[in-house]
């Protein structure tokens, strides 16, 4: 028995040592706006993901002082600051992945949609550099309206030729943290064995949670409750904006939510097989060009956007009634892009 023990762990640490060296590919991942609330937990932990080679931070202010902080960690990814107009393009060279947290956050009393005058015009700004400088990078939009920004994207990227729908994501992880995390405890089941398909868009009722498909499944919650729990996931921001009192909006949990949607975007590049999460991506899936639903990753961005299976009653309802808001986001962003 001890030497068939022993057998067993040689074997894992062979293994390991397979997937930690020759295997693995050098990865580039750029943080834009890398100095904000979001952008340094999120730089602490793509230092962290060993996957990650070289870890760009850049900002407009404020980066050398972050990258410093960060690069004493004892990880492999290699980290550098940027800072300013000047330094973006050196930022981008040769990025894999590109995580967009740049642009305000929302104070209380305010949606979603109030930040469009002020991010719009810093996603359409770095959105340019980016097809001009990394092209071929996965990009992970996190900046508000996630329904506006990601077609500011896709237009910026058509215009200069170099869009491909594979390969631009609007980040939902959030929604669906949140979704299990409030499911899990009204559920009363583990936390960490939870899944819950969150589709639709990243705004108030354009979040639609799919609880009558979480897993593992729970016949302990009535029609009222998981009322309340989808309007407990739509509004979780609201409720973190109204903690904070004027400080802001999620950072740390939307730092390990972008933490976890850029972790999957590296293992889809890294060829890691059955890599599922839900995003905002272009989509047939319902008649709007883009939406949010489970979309399998791989060597090439999106592999596959994947259905929305089945819907209760109260679901149905919920995908109808979001469907004209998150269609006039979507407009304003193209607008906004084909117009500025
Ligand atoms: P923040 O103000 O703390 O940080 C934003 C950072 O962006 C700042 O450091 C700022 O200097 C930088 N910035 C501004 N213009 C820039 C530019 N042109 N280039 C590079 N960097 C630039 O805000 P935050 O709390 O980190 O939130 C950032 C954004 O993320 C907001 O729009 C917020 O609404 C959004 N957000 C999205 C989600 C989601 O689920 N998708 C969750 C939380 C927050
Ligand atoms: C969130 O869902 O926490 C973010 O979109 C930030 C916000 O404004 O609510």
């Amino acid at each position: 028995r001890p030497s068939l023990l022993r057998t067993a762990s040689q074997h894992l640490r062979r293994r390991r040592d397979y997937s930690s060296s020759a295997a693995q590919p050098e990865r580039k991942v750029a943080i834009l706006g890398a100095a904000g609330g979001i952008g340094q937990p999120l730089a602490l932990l793509m230092k962290l993901n060993p996957l990650v080679s070289s870890l760009s931070l850049y900002d407009i202010a404020g980066t050398p002082g972050v990258a410093a902080d960060v690069s004493h960690i004892n990880t492999p990814a290699l980290v550098k600051g940027f800072m300013g107009d000047d330094q973006l393009a050196e930022a981008l060279q040769g990025a894999d992945v590109v995580i967009i947290p740049a642009g305000v956050p929302r104070k209380p009393g305010m949606t979603r949609d109030d930040l469009f005058k002020i991010n719009a015009g810093i996603v359409k700004g770095l959105c340019t550099a980016i097809a001009k400088h990394c092209p071929n990078a996965l990009v992970n939009m996190i900046s508000n309206p996630v329904n506006s920004t990601v077609p500011i994207a896709a237009e910026v990227f058509k215009k200069a030729g170099t869009f491909d729908e594979k390969k631009l994501f609007g980040v939902t992880t959030l929604d669906v943290v949140r979704a299990k995390t409030f499911y899990a405890g009204k559920a009363n089941v583990p936390v960490t064995g939870v899944n819950v398909p969150v589709v639709g868009g990243h705004a108030g009722i354009t979040i639609l949670p799919l609880f009558s498909q979480a897993t593992p499944a729970s016949n302990a919650l009535s029609h009222e409750d998981l009322k309340a729990l989808t309007k407990r996931t739509q509004d979780g921001g609201t409720e973190v904006v109204e903690a904070k009192a004027g400080k802001g909006s999620a950072t740390l949990s939307m730092a390990y939510a972008g933490a976890v949607f850029g972790d999957a975007c590296l293992k889809g590049l890294n060829g890691v097989p059955d890599i599922v999460e839900c995003s905002f991506v272009q989509s047939t899936v319902t008649e709007l060009p883009f939406f949010a639903s489970k979309v399998r990753l791989g060597k090439n961005g999106v592999e596959e956007v994947i259905g929305l299976g089945e819907l209760s009653a109260f679901e149905k309802e919920g995908l109808e009634s979001l469907k004209g808001e998150l269609m006039s986001s979507i407009e304003k962003g193209i607008k906004f892009a084909q117009e500025s």
